[in-house]
């Protein structure tokens, strides 16, 4: 015999299938549900998860539950996920195979000295090998200026939480920035005030009042690939920055996470225009390979390393060493830019096809400046359609994607943006993404004005 959550769930059902309900509309309420159906509300509550689990409607937090937003007939159909919410890079080309035979030989090579305490600046071997490879980016540093870290995340908590030679205490953030940023500074109770970043870049003059009024002991930027929004600064830009924290003496944290993505010959990061040893640089490794190993590394002016070190070995003593050994010979035997020339050239190829579905599919009241290079692009929406119920409506067609909510300090304007990430769709996913996105957003704005004119006839009533 079927339950009767089963029964009340195939009336629903048929009727979504039938277009009696139709794509967008706002179900009954579960008291309404539980009276119409004749059943209990756990039973109508049971019914609705059983057709959100199908991806036939999907809940809207304090709003209710409404049917998919594309045909029913579609909605049988099992859908692909299609994830422009990641920031991890793509399974599919990660170097496993390779990094286990590095994993081995290190073992081999160098036995005892991986299972024992290391130096909390990082593997001796490794940082002369960083020293070779940060050179192609201009980043020139002596092993002695090198640290290992356990992931970018560490080096930016860590680099929050010490005190700076400046003597000063505030930090400065452009406005989107990288979230895992804003929540170690908030976490840590760390006054931070925000400078807004768009495509354009910053507004210098206000930089500067912020350098010269402000307590600023740094300013954390990503000048190239921005998190969220794509972004690359100028050289014009770059070298104005620097001046402006040698003028001041503020510091700039310049997060070069996806410094190996670059396609351009000629694009140097502000650590190159300081002479002044008031940029900190730092690399993550975890978007061109495997980001479980948590291996990033921070340039330091000699002024921060003690202090750093001291903050990084209370934090936890070292890094990894058997990752660090790995990572070294997997730089030595060449296989890093041999895999970040083919993670290069995916990654370019998909923004491409990014830009090119957005033109195609998005409407112009939606505002996308897309990169030639990088992970990141934000789309902003018009003023009617509320990210969030926009998120919803494509998370139940199995469309994963975020708002640029998260990257905004909580006393700063926010836009009304989602941000797109190609790390893990392949082109016919970006296509299928973007159609659905536009397609998703139309009926949600239809819905919108039909929910609209229905209540004005109800207050004429
Ligand atoms: C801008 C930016 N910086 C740093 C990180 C941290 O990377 P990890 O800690 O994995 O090295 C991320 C991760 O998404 C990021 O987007």
């Amino acid at each position: 015999m079927e339950n009767k959550y089963e029964v009340v769930k195939s009336q629903i059902k048929e009727q979504l299938l039938a277009t009696k309900i139709k794509p967008g509309e706002k179900l009954p309420s579960i008291r309404a549900a539980a009276k119409r159906w004749t059943c209990s509300v756990n039973t109508a509550i049971r019914a609705y998860q059983e057709l959100e689990k199908e991806h036939l409607i999907y809940a809207v937090p304090k709003s209710g539950y409404y049917a998919v937003l594309r045909s029913a007939s579609s909605a049988q159909t099992t859908i692909e996920r299609i994830d422009f919410s990641a920031a991890s890079p793509d399974p599919q080309v990660m170097p496993y195979k390779d990094f286990q035979h590095c994993l081995n030989r290190a073992i081999e090579l160098y036995e005892d000295q991986l299972f024992a305490y290391s130096d909390p600046q990082g593997f001796f071997s490794l940082r002369r090998e960083l020293e070779k490879h940060l050179a192609h980016s201009q980043v020139f540093a002596e092993p002695s200026n090198i640290c290992v870290v356990s992931g970018g995340q560490q080096a930016l908590h860590l680099l929050a939480s010490m005190p700076f030679p400046n003597g000063k205490t505030a930090v400065l953030v452009e406005q989107p920035t990288f979230h895992g940023m804003l929540r170690s500074l908030e976490l840590l109770g760390i006054t931070t005030l925000g400078i807004e970043r768009t495509m354009d870049g910053i507004d210098l003059d206000e930089l500067e009042r912020h350098f010269r009024n402000n307590q600023i002991k740094f300013f954390y930027t990503v000048p190239r690939f921005h998190n969220p929004l794509g972004a690359c600064y100028t050289e014009a830009q770059k070298k104005e920055i620097a001046r402006l924290a040698k003028r001041y003496d503020v510091f700039i944290l310049e997060d070069d996470y996806l410094a190996d993505m670059e396609i351009s010959g000629k694009t140097d990061p502000i650590y190159s225009y300081d002479p002044s040893g008031h940029v900190v640089y730092v690399k993550s490794f975890s978007k061109i390979m495997l980001p479980g190993l948590r291996l990033a590394t921070v340039v330091l002016p000699s002024s921060l390393m003690e202090t750093f070190r001291m903050f990084k070995a209370s934090c936890d003593s070292s890094t990894s060493v058997l990752s660090q050994a790995a990572l070294e010979l997997y730089f030595k035997c060449g296989m890093y830019e041999h895999h970040a020339e083919m993670i290069r050239e995916r990654y370019r190829l998909r923004m491409e096809c990014l830009a090119d579905a957005c033109r195609r599919h998005l409407p112009p009241t939606f505002r996308f400046e897309i990169g030639k290079a990088g992970i990141f692009s934000r789309t902003l929406l018009p003023e009617s359609i509320n990210p969030n119920d926009l998120i919803a409506a494509l998370h139940h067609q199995n469309v994963r994607i975020t708002s640029t909510d998260q990257s905004y300090l909580r006393t700063f304007k926010r836009d009304n943006g989602l941000r797109v990430s190609i790390i893990q769709t392949d082109a016919d996913q970006i296509e299928r993404g973007i159609a659905l996105l536009a397609e998703t957003a139309a009926a949600l704005e239809q819905k919108q004005k039909k929910e609209g004119l229905w209540r004005v006839t109800d207050w004429r009533e």
